[in-house]
This record gives structure tokens, C-alpha cells and sequence, in this order.
């Protein structure tokens, strides 16, 4: 549960990182950079994007309750809530005024140099950090992880163990949906 933050001031240093994103599912690529500004910010609070209008295949609830598997070790020092509206307007619930986000390859920067001038536009005290992602993950997107998953392709390299074995329940609930008689 977050408190409501004083508006962090454009000079205030800040401990603490938004890490915001879908995560349907978390991928390789996610945790690297989560475990990566850990080590820079004493706290990083994962915050996962309410869009009912996505065609998400994990429900909120499951996307947090999977990212919080992952780092029960880190204790404190990971947190993961889930938000809804504008991301500017959730950073300034917390007491940080610093968006963490992953670039995989050079077309990541278009959007994303675009949603970090529209939010600071926004919100100008808030600014954006980018973590360039390991090479051996530059291929990974939760989108391409989904569909080889649910077509029973290997994706073991490129999710944690606790998505790994959600993707696997997925896929049996499906074909067992799919095989059951209309009538
Ligand atoms: O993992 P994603 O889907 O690339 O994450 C995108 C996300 C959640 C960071 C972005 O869609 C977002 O911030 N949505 C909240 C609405 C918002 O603030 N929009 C204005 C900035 S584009």
C-alpha cells in the first residue's frame, strides 16, 4: 500500500524508482532491469498498467502476484503495486520523481522518447532513465514470449521459473477449453 507523497521538488535527490510497463508476462528482459536499478535506487516500485481495453492474457492480479514471486528476496527494496490513469499522476503518489525504462534496440526509442517528453511535458519535476538491456535479451518481448508460449514453443530462456510454469498452466486451461464439446 502506498502513502500519499508531498510532490518530490526538481532538487530533491530521490532513493526511490517507477519501473512502470504491462508485464503480460514479465519477461528476462524485466527482471534484468528491475535487478539492475535496484543496485542503483534503494527501492524500486514495479507498477503494473490496469488497461482493461488490452487484450492482456494475464488478469492485473495475476501479472503482480507473479512479479512479486519473483522478488520476495528482495523484501523491501522491490515493491509491486498496480495502477490506473496516468503514470505521471501515480509517480506523484510515491515519493519518487524518477520513470525507469528499458531500451532493447534502436526502434524502442521513438516510442519511448515519445512518452518521455509527453510525461514530462506532463509533469516536468519527473524524469526518465533509460537502461540499455542486455544484448541476450534484446530479443525478448512479452508479445513474442505469449505467442510462442500458447503455440507450445520453448520459452524457458527468456522468463523466470514462476512465469515459465503460469505460461504452461495457461496453455493446458486453453486446450482444454478448446477441446471440450460445444454441447
Ligand atoms: O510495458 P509497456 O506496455 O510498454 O508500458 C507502457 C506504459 C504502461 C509505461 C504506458 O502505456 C503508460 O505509462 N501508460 C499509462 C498512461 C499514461 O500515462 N500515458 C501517457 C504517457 S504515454
Amino acid at each position: 500500500m502506498l502513502m500519499k507523497a508531498k510532490k518530490p521538488q526538481k532538487s530533491s535527490p530521490v532513493t526511490t524508482a517507477v519501473f512502470p510497463g504491462s508485464f503480460d508476462p514479465l519477461t528476462n528482459g524485466h527482471v534484468d532491469i528491475i535487478e539492475r536499478a535496484s543496485e542503483i535506487f534503494k527501492r524500486v516500485i514495479v507498477a503494473v498498467l490496469f488497461n482493461p481495453s488490452k487484450d492482456a492474457l494475464f488478469s492485473q492480479g495475476e501479472r503482480v502476484e507473479l512479479i512479486t514471486r519473483q522478488f520476495a528476496r528482495y523484501k523491501g527494496r522491490v515493491s509491486v503495486v498496480s495502477f490506473s490513469g496516468l503514470l505521471v499522476d501515480f509517480v506523484h503518489s510515491t515519493d519518487s520523481r524518477v520513470i525507469i525504462r528499458g531500451l532493447r534496440a534502436i526502434s524502442d526509442f521513438d516510442y519511448e522518447a515519445q512518452m518521455a517528453l509527453i510525461n514530462r511535458k506532463l509533469a516536468p519535476q519527473i524524469e526518465t532513465f533509460f537502461l540499455t538491456a542486455r544484448e541476450e535479451h534484446s530479443y525478448i518481448s512479452s508479445t513474442v514470449v505469449k505467442q510462442v508460449a500458447l503455440l507450445g514453443g520453448d520459452v524457458s530462456g527468456m522468463v523466470p521459473k514462476v512465469v515459465l510454469d503460469a505460461l504452461s498452466k495457461k496453455r493446458l486451461e486453453r486446450d482444454r477449453l478448446r477441446a471440450k464439446p460445444l454441447f
